[in-house]
Parts: C-alpha cells; structure tokens; sequence
C-alpha cells in the first residue's frame, strides 16, 4: 500500500500539491487523473523519494519515502513524462544499464530487454544513439525500463504522450500484464480513455488537491443527473440556450460550434421535449445525441471546468 498523509510540496511561491491525503491500494491500478499543472508529476516525485514534501509524509509498504528512501526505491520503478537521457548512449545501453541497477538478474537482463525491445518494434533501433531518437520513440524507451525491470510499484507519468495508436495499445496491454504479475500501477494521466480503460480506481487531482477518488463506475454514477443532449443545428440560434435553460431540469446549456449541448436530468425523457423547444424557436435538428456521463465529465465537474 502506498499512504500519502496530507503531503505538501512547494516550489518558492508555487503550491504543487496541496494537503494530499490518499492511499493506493496493493495490485490495483491507480489512475492519476488531472489537468496540466494539477500536481501529477509532482505527487509522483514524493512517493518516488525524487522530492521530499515540504510538510507531510509518504509511505510505501510502511516505508516512510523521506526517511527510508532506499527502501522505497527498491520497491518501486518509474517511467519519467520527460526523460532526459544521456546523449551518447543508446536504446539497449540505457535498459542495460537500468536492469543492472534496479537488480534484474543477470541470467534475465538480456531477454527481457530483447523481449520488450521486439515489442516496441525499437530492435533495429536499439543501438542508434538516443539524440537521433523521436519523442515517441524516446517515450517506449522510458517505458521499457519499467518493463524490463518489473518492479513491485510501476509508476508510469504519461506513458502514452506521444505515442501512435499501436504502440499505445501495446503499453495498456503491458500495464495489463504487469497488473496480473502482481504489480501495483500508478499510472498519471489527461486522457479519459486511458484512465477509463485501465484503472480500478481513479484519483482526480485538481489545483493541487486531491478532490476525488473512486472507481471509475462509482464516480460517473455520482454524476447521475447530469446527461448531455447534443443535437447539431442546420444554424445555431443565439436565443437557444437561454429558452432551453427555462426547462427545469436543465442546469446548463451552450453551443460548441453548430452543436447545442444541453445537462440536465432525466435527458432520455426529456429528449422529445427538448426538440419540441428548439423546433418551436425555429431550429432544423440535423441529428441528436445522448450521452450519459462519461469518465470526462466527471473530471471536467470536479475539476471545476465545467460547462459554465
Ligand atoms: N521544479 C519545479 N519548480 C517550480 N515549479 C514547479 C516545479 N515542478 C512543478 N512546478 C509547478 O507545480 C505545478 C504542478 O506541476 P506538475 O506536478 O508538473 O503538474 P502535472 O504533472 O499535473 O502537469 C505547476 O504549476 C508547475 O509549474
Ligand atoms: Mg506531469
């Protein structure tokens, strides 16, 4: 288990995290869901013993990160959201290197890496020296250390940016696969799918702070009262979001281009309704779309950037 007890870290006059209390549980994946500038990566860093929080304390299977950072590391290997490497090693030097320090066993190392190389398809490119690399291929690399290394905490920040719709696919499966192993996963990331897809149970951060953790289930039910119609228009009419608002079960409304996008409760019933309201104001529904809330809304409600 991973215990964040109300962890603080400032950088001069920035607040990064803010009070953060919070536990991730042994084999789950912990989705790390946030805006950019949130705190993710910062949060990250305390646990990974990288930074010590400036008031509060993390501890990692009773460890505290601050005190016993050896152990710590020990238990947990990470994939950076910015790796910076050394420019004149390459793709096999740095797992080689990373394997050896982390413990891998040597009877193991040349395997494993070969194996995670040939599955990133980075083979004909594991000696090539890392500045010739793209970012995307930088980002396999980084991920591929945590792979070969398969530690008891894997810590992925952002491990899909950049990366083409393939090698995503290939990430989640090997988180997947990690998971099953007996890993527990810490994975930060803005995009819902992912978070959706992969974790037991997601923490929203926001500003800082953690404002909400659940399962992704029990966060979209909390939502419950909040469904969204779109319907596109042939021409989108000022005055429509203002006359549909009049609805009471209506909480919000506004167009996003041709698109009028209605919250409110109850939207299956109230559908007909809502395009009586706007054929009467003279609006040609070209086609209509019912949404019941998504991992998305959920992280744009409680980030508070919601439809305002
Ligand atoms: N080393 C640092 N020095 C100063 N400010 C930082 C540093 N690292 C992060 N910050 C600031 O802390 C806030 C949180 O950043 P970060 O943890 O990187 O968020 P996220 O990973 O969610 O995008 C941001 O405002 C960022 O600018
Ligand atoms: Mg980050």
């Amino acid at each position: 288990m991973i215990e964040f007890k109300d962890v603080t870290k400032s950088f001069k006059n920035v607040d990064a995290v803010k009070g953060v209390t919070c536990e991730i549980r042994d084999r789950e994946v912990f989705g790390l869901l946030g805006p950019n500038g949130a705190g993710k990566t910062t949060l990250i860093m305390t646990m990974a013993t990288v930074y010590n929080p400036t008031r509060g304390e993390v501890f990692v299977e009773g460890h505290s990160a601050s005190a016993e950072p050896d152990k710590v590391k020990a238990l947990i290997g990470i994939s950076f959201q910015d790796p910076k490497y050394d420019r004149i090693l390459s793709a096999r030097e740095i797992l080689e290197w990373h394997a050896k320090v982390t413990g891998v066993e040597k009877g193991v190392r040349e395997k494993r890496i070969d194996e995670v190389l040939a599955k990133f398809g980075l083979t004909g490119e594991a000696r090539k020296r890392t500045w010739t690399l793209s970012g995307g291929t930088k980002k396999k690399i980084e991920n591929a250390k945590v792979f070969v290394q398969r530690p008891k905490i894997a810590v992925f920040d952002e491990p899909t940016a950049y990366l083409d719709v393939p090698s995503r696919l290939m990430v989640w499966d090997m988180i997947d696969e990690l998971r099953d192993e007996g890993s527990t996963v810490v994975l930060a990331t803005n995009m819902m799918d992912e978070a959706d897809r992969m974790s037991d149970r997601v923490g929203i951060m926001s500003r800082g702070e953690m404002v909400r953790v659940g399962e992704p289930a029990a966060l979209k039910g909390s939502l419950r009262g909040r469904d969204v119609i779109e319907m596109k228009l042939g021409v989108p009419i000022p005055e429509l979001p203002g006359e549909v608002s009049k609805v009471e079960e209506v909480k919000e409304a506004r167009f996003e281009g041709d698109v009028l996008k209605i919250v409110l409760s109850n939207g299956r019933g109230l559908l007909p309704h809502m395009i009586n309201v706007v054929t009467a104001k003279g609006g040609t529904v070209q086609s209509v779309n019912l949404k019941e809330p998504s991992l998305e809304d959920v992280f744009l409600y409680y980030t508070g950037m919601k439809l305002s």
